[in-house]
């Protein structure tokens, strides 16, 4: 599908790049190739011709210039932990890893505010604010490994944005080196600002097709006291799915409303080990809700209320997470559950998007879809969102990308999702892998608009070039 180019890159531009963040920084040997020629996105790999790995904004500016001049792919990479290919090297050329920028540089105490360097893993971040009383709620299921930059490359959102949004509800400001070498800020430290175009809000979920984010500055909130976490069975899949939008129409606001198929629940309960779930014959699904506050009594009696309402589905014996220890050990469960499938076969992963009463339709069209085109599909995500992973196993085909059949068999499926109001992607990107199916949702009209984009911002096409569309 790609032919790799033979890149610009000679044993005197090695030397430049070794020059300017010192040798040992500079990788070529096969063993560090070989890390960098993938990340978790279905069983794809492009090995890059070098790994550079810089420490500073100036370095990473000096490193573009070069690049720029002689016209050498660049694929900038947080942790590899993406699930859209936005870190794949697939032109070849420089990858350029954000690892050694791992410093939180302030907590602004006095006015909610942390700014950090983008390869802080989403997790560290999260419990060093913590620490002050803090909250940066995004949290993707690989929050233990992600780093912050990619997050905001990829407008990620995890089971806490139903409740308090995606990362791009929280990034304030982000300094940023262009394609082009230089470095700019995009906005301000403000809560509101209305001057000008919002650059910043350009780049959170460029999928790092626009610049390499260098800082990160992010508002905070105060944290929430307390929270309570139920698992609701239920003996039908769709009826899990009619609940999820009720609950919401009767006006609970929940802090998580996860959805997780019983296959899927099987599959992740051996990988991890655990039997905290019993899973019996006559459950299909299920609904997995949290909430969160200051007052514990007035959370009880939302759960309460929540487990009434529910009692009108053919559910099975709710089961609330006691104490800290049993819900880690579901949150463990749900977070797992993307590496588990993966491990058994599931190794094509979409991340479709509804609007959230639509969810129902959704989940029996890809039920049916499956059994057309003769793939087995589990499904699960953050069904408060109506953003629903669907994982796809099928016999000899480890990848959708390049692969003519499953292609057609996603195309059916996306234009099942527009048919419903939805779109590609909640929360993993567009990347590689979904911008052939990019024309189902976008008029010619909207992708040339987005071309000029990126025209503006890197005008020799040379980074991350080849993504999204
Ligand atoms: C999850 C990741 C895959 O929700 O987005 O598990
Ligand atoms: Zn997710």
């Amino acid at each position: 599908m790609h032919t790799k180019e033979k890149t610009a890159l000679t044993a005197e531009i090695i030397n430049e790049f070794k020059n300017i963040v010192g040798e040992n920084y500079v990788l070529l040997d096969d063993e560090t190739l070989d890390k960098y020629a993938h990340d978790e996105t279905e069983n794809l790999y492009y090995l890059p011709d070098v790994v550079i790995k810089p420490r500073t904004p100036g370095e990473v500016s000096a490193i573009m210039t070069i690049c720029n001049a002689k016209k050498i792919p660049v694929t900038p990479r947080g942790a590899g932990t993406g699930l859209s290919g936005g870190a794949l090297p697939h032109l070849g050329g420089v990858v350029i890893a954000m690892e050694r920028f791992n410093s939180i540089l302030e907590i602004d105490e006095r006015n909610l505010q942390v700014t950090t360097e983008p390869g802080v893993i989403t997790e560290v971040l999260q419990t060093t604010v913590k620490e002050k009383g803090l909250f940066y709620p995004p949290d993707p299921a690989s929050r233990g490994s992600c780093f912050i930059g990619g997050n905001i490359s990829e407008n990620s959102g995890g089971p806490k944005a139903v409740k308090y949004g995606v990362v791009k509800d929280y990034v304030l400001n982000l300094e940023v080196v262009l394609p082009t070498g230089e470095i700019i800020w995009t906005g301000a430290n403000v809560l509101k600002n209305s001057t000008g175009y919002n650059l910043t809000q350009l780049v959170v979920g460029s999928e790092g097709t626009l610049g390499i984010v260098t800082k990160i500055v992010l508002r905070l909130i105060p944290h929430p006291k307390h929270d309570l976490l139920m698992l609701v069975p239920f003996k039908k899949l769709e009826q899990a799915g009619e609940a999820v939008s009720a609950i919401f129409r009767a006006g609970f606001v929940p802090s998580a409303m996860e959805l997780v198929e019983i296959n899927a629940l099987k599959i992740v309960g051996d990988f991890v080990d655990s039997s905290a779930v019993p899973v019996t014959d006559d459950i299909e699904a299920h609904l997995i809700i949290e909430v969160d506050g200051n007052n514990p009594d007035v959370l009880m009696g939302e759960m309460e209320a929540i487990g009434e309402m529910l009692a009108q589905y053919d559910i099975g014996e709710i089961y609330f997470a006691d104490d800290a220890q049993q819900k880690a050990e579901l949150w463990k469960l749900r977070r797992r559950v993307a590496e588990a499938v993966k491990l058994v076969g599931y190794t094509i992963e979409e991340d479709t998007v509804v609007p959230r009463a639509e969810l129902p339709a959704l989940i029996l069209g890809v039920k049916d879809l499956g059994i057309k085109h003769n793939f087995d599909v589990v499904c699960y995500g953050h069904a408060g969102d109506g953003n629903l992973h669907i994982r796809i196993r099928k016999e000899g085909t480890p990848n959708s990308f390049g692969d003519e059949e499953m292609m057609q068999s996603l195309r059916a499926l996306f234009e099942l999702v527009k048919g419903l109001g939805g779109t590609i992607s909640g929360e993993h990107g567009i990347g590689l892998i979904q911008k052939s199916y990019m024309d189902i949702v976008f008029e010619k009209k909207q992708l040339e608009l987005m071309r000029q984009i990126k025209k503006a911002f890197d005008p020799n096409n040379i980074l991350n070039a080849d993504k999204i569309f």
